[in-house]
Order: C-alpha cells, then sequence, then structure tokens
C-alpha cells in the first residue's frame, strides 16, 4: 500500500487548549461586542485569526536563542542574520525593524512623498496605511480574476501587466517604486508566478523604477512556484527564492510569517541608496542599525528560521495542511478563494451564508457563527475590514467579503482542521434558518474592524 503523507517533524512540547459550552461563548462574545478582536484568546478553542507571529519555534530556533549576543552594537547575532538573508536573497544590505510594518515606515519615510504613487497587487492594509498615511496612493493592480473566488488559476495573486503599464505610461514621474507582495494576502494567500515577477521587473526597467517585495510569505510563493510552473519542479526551494529576489531592488519583511519567528521584521536591499536613505530613519524609530527593534537572540532564532522554512519538507508540510482543510470544505460543498492558498483558506461568506444581505456583513456574521458553533476564531476580510469610502463614508461593498482562517505554522494539527472543517458544515447546513447579521453599534473613523462594537440583528 502507498505510504501516506506525514509531518516532517515530530512535538516536543505541548501547550493545552480547551473546550467551552456554547452557552458560555454566547456570553463571551456578546461582552466583546460580536467582534472577535476582543476575545480573551483564553476564550478561544483553535485560533485561526492569523498566522502571524503564532508558528511553533523547531528545537534549533530555540536553541539559537542561547546563542543570542544583546551587544547594543555590533552584535554578533545581527551578523548571522545578515549573512543568512545575503545568501537566501542576494541582498547585501539589511535593516532589522521590531515587525514588517516597522520595515514599512523605515523605508517609505525615505522613498514615499505627497503625492506619489505606489502600483502593486493588493497592498496589506499597514503597506496601503503607509502609503496614504504620507498622502500617497496605493494603486491596486491585481490581475481581475482574483476577484472571482470560483476561478482556478495558479497564481491568482499577480500583478496585471497591462494596469501596471498603463500607470507607469500615464504617471511615471509620481511613482517612485512598484511593490509586489509575496504571496499576495489580500487576495487569498495567492503567488505570484516567476514569469508575472519577471513582467514587472521588464516593465519596471522600462521606466527605470526599482522593485520592492512585501516578502511576509516569499517561502510560501516559492514552494507554489515549484509546485505550479513549469520549468521549476527540479529546482530546490532556496534557488527558486535566489530567481524571485533576482528580480526585485530591496525587500520588507514581517519576520513573523515565513520567518516562523513571534516577532521581528527588516528591510534588505542591494541599493545602497536605500540603505543610506532608510538607516537614518531606522535609528530614529526603531534602534540602532544592528538591532533595529530586535533582541538578539530573536536574530538568532529568525536567522535558524528562514534557513529552515525555505526547505521543501517543511513548507511541503505546512501547505499540505491548508489542503487538508480545503479538502475537507470540497467535500461538503463550501465555497472558499479557489485554488487554496498558502496561509490560509479565504471562505466565500456570501456563498455560506446566503440570506445575510451584504448590509448586516455576512463575512462577519459568519466569524460570530462559527466562534458560537466550536469556539473557533476565523477574521473577517470583508466589507467590516474595507472600511467607508472616505469621501461618502458610504460602506464600500464593492469588493469580497471573506472569513479567514489563517493556519499558524507547526502549531495545529489535522484532527483540529477536521473540527474547523465540521464547525463550518453545520454552520452552513442551518444556512436556510440564518437570515440576519449584524449592525455597527460603534466604529472607529480608521481601522474600525479591530475595535468595532456590533450588535446581532
Ligand atoms: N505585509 C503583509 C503581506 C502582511 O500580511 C503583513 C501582516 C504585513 C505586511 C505587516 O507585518 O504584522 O509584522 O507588521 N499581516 C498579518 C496578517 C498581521 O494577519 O495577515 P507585521
Amino acid at each position: 500500500m502507498e505510504i501516506p503523507f506525514a509531518e516532517s517533524w515530530k512535538i516536543k512540547m505541548v501547550e493545552p487548549i480547551v473546550k467551552s459550552t456554547r452557552q458560555e461563548r454566547e456570553l463571551w462574545l456578546r461582552q466583546a461586542d460580536y467582534n472577535v478582536f476582543q476575545l480573551k484568546a483564553e476564550q478561544v478553542y483553535i485560533d485561526l485569526i492569523t498566522d502571524s507571529g503564532t508558528g511553533a519555534m523547531s528545537n534549533r530556533q530555540w536553541a539559537a536563542l542561547m546563542m543570542g549576543d544583546e551587544s547594543y552594537a555590533g552584535a554578533s547575532s545581527f551578523f548571522r542574520l545578515k549573512e543568512t538573508i545575503g545568501r537566501l536573497t542576494g541582498f547585501d544590505y539589511v535593516i532589522p525593524t521590531h515587525q514588517g510594518r516597522a520595515a514599512e515606515n523605515v523605508l517609505f519615510s525615505y522613498l514615499v512623498h505627497e503625492g506619489d504613487i505606489i502600483p502593486g497587487n493588493s497592498h496589506f492594509d499597514t503597506t496601503k496605511g503607509h502609503i496614504e498615511g504620507r498622502k500617497a496612493v496605493a494603486l491596486d493592480c491585481t490581475v481581475d480574476e482574483a476577484r472571482n473566488t470560483q476561478l482556478e488559476i495558479p497564481f491568482k495573486g499577480n500583478v496585471d501587466a497591462k494596469k501596471l503599464e498603463r500607470a507607469l505610461a500615464e504617471q511615471a514621474d509620481r511613482i517612485p517604486f512598484i511593490i509586489v507582495t509575496i504571496t499576495n494576502n489580500t487576495a487569498g494567500g495567492q503567488p505570484v508566478s516567476m514569469q508575472n515577477l519577471r513582467e514587472v521587473r521588464a516593465v519596471a526597467d522600462r521606466y527605470h523604477k526599482p522593485v520592492l517585495f512585501d516578502s511576509a510569505r516569499f517561502a510560501e510563493n516559492a514552494y507554489f512556484i515549484k509546485l505550479r510552473e513549469t520549468g521549476y519542479a527540479d529546482k530546490t526551494i532556496k534557488e527558486i527564492t535566489r530567481e524571485m529576489f533576482s528580480l526585485a531592488d530591496g525587500m520588507t519583511m514581517s519576520a513573523k510569517k515565513d520567518g516562523i519567528v513571534n516577532m521581528g521584521g527588516f528591510i534588505a536591499t542591494r541599493r545602497q541608496d536605500w540603505y543610506e536613505g532608510a538607516k537614518g530613519f531606522c535609528v530614529q524609530y526603531e534602534g540602532y542599525l544592528t538591532y533595529g527593534g530586535m533582541n538578539g537572540r530573536d536574530m538568532e532564532a529568525l536567522a535558524v528560521g528562514l534557513d529552515e522554512n525555505t526547505e521543501f519538507e517543511n513548507l511541503e508540510t505546512r501547505i499540505r495542511q491548508v489542503q487538508h482543510l480545503a479538502h475537507r470544505l470540497d467535500e461538503y460543498g463550501i465555497p472558499y478563494q479557489r485554488p487554496f492558498g498558502g496561509h490560509a483558506i479565504f471562505v466565500d461568506a456570501p456563498g455560506v451564508l446566503t440570506h445575510v444581505p451584504k448590509e448586516e456583513f455576512p463575512a462577519q456574521t459568519l466569524t460570530v457563527e462559527l466562534y458560537l458553533e466550536a469556539g473557533i476564531r476565523g477574521c473577517e476580510i470583508g466589507y467590516l475590514l474595507a472600511d467607508r469610502d472616505p469621501i461618502t463614508r458610504e460602506n464600500r461593498f464593492d469588493g469580497l467579503d471573506l472569513l479567514r482562517l489563517a493556519i499558524p505554522r507547526r502549531v495545529y494539527t489535522n484532527n483540529h482542521m477536521d473540527v474547523v472543517a465540521a464547525a463550518l458544515k453545520n454552520v452552513f447546513d442551518r444556512r436556510e434558518n440564518i437570515t440576519r447579521g449584524v449592525r455597527i453599534a460603534w466604529e472607529a473613523p480608521l481601522m474600525r474592524h479591530f475595535t468595532v462594537k456590533l450588535e446581532r440583528l
């Protein structure tokens, strides 16, 4: 018989998690104003709110912590991290930061100015925030196919080269650089093909513009290139990674994802001018250049994490778990952004809660129902997150309304995934009876989804 697939690691330490009753969850969620960000983590059984900073470090990473050099300046841990990043990406200049958005803040303080336009593929919220906060425009040039959840194409995270070309043809003087997010989180953890990265590079070169990768999940992107793109099946993840980064001028990195550390980030680049321009902002906002917001020990753990997570077996274990959950949902007929992405399943909420009108936030309603069903915490990536139009103040109902189930790395087993799928199925099975959603009782003027207070209708 064929030997089945299993994880490329075994477990040395466990952390108990507790179930609760539906009655308890009803109370807790009411106290949290139907906003899962306001729940206490101990009120959650399976926590899929994010894959960011929630991964499990390996024995090698824990051992590396002990090697941390906490010297203020010139710590050996910094040089170990710099060497690893240089080897994996080809970038010589490295600035550590405390997380991904801090890398954006430091680099964009140098690169982004009022009136600029930064084209890219579905900029992440914080990336957009750091652009718009500087009175510049984040121009979305994602391929249109990403908006159709049921369309099965291998690289749904791609940049539409025509949209990019048009932006450059019309407004090149306002565009300081192009940003490509790998994988494309907002479009569903969807990868960007090497072919597309090459196309972006070619367009950028024609207009003499640099290219920045938002690289939070670059290793997962490399895995999909290996599996889905012709010509890469026999290349190692490290070879693919090198090739990807050879098409960029630099990267911002949230190390909390594919670096598999709980906190950390960095900027890396081959451009001396970017390094020289950004380094003052690192000192101002983060810390001195050889720690920039990170402990020595965390830089050690990150160096090991980056090395480990650019090995095929680790990524295969990870993505096959996402696939496992996807296959369960396929069995139950539950719609999600297809094909499954790298770090999460994005459930198509209006396709599940068919009777809840969009004005009553189907994805948030599904988030609430899933928590009440089994204590599982997902995260709305939909109409609440989309916020209001800054001018008309109307809710933006034109995008997708998704429930993201983000899977922490090396944390849960496939049994947990089966629990998640079964709970979703139970909600799906009673969808005819779920006819009302939620109403906003109070909201902040910006980034409302973290603090919004809701009422159940
Ligand atoms: N870029 C991408 C693509 C991200 O997904 C994130 C964070 C960031 C940048 C910012 O990094 O959190 O370290 O400051 N995404 C998390 C998420 C929060 O849940 O998707 P950070």
